[in-house]
């Protein structure tokens, strides 16, 4: 999943089939990725790993991506109480839990 927020672009859930990784899939998605951030006039592509995945790092250390100075800030404004979702499934799970908007709403009436 790649966007242009009109600053900098973002990659998010690059993912390879287990049995099709080391043979280039993942670095052409991310060319691609890249190509269309580019096409739009996106100076800058960021990617956030987990600190403990040393794999995916050196893997995007491979396609020319270096760690920058600058620590990554996050505030959960909706909480993640799906318990089967994997990281995969996340952007349902947000769009769906909805439920103090609606009862906020409800008691105004
Ligand atoms: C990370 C991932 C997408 C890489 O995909 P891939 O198709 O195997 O990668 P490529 O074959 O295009 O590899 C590109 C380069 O990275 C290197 N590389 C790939 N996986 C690596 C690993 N696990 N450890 C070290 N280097 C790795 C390759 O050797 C290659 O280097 P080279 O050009 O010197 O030969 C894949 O391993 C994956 O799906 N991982 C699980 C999901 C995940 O954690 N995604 C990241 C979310 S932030």
């Amino acid at each position: 999943m790649v966007g242009f927020d009109g600053h900098r672009g973002w990659a998010y859930y690059l993912a390879v089939s287990p049995g099709h990784r080391k043979q280039s899939y993942g670095r052409a998605l991310m060319q691609e990725a890249e190509r269309l951030l580019m096409e739009r006039g996106c100076p800058k592509l960021n990617l956030l790993v987990r600190s403990s995945n040393a794999e995916v790092v050196e893997f995007y250390r491979k396609l020319g991506y270096v760690q920058d100075e600058a620590l990554s800030l996050g505030k959960r404004l909706i909480h993640d109480q799906t318990p089967n979702s994997s990281s995969y499934g996340r952007a349902g799970s947000i769009a769906s839990n909805n439920a103090p908007v609606r009862a906020r709403h409800t008691t105004k009436r």
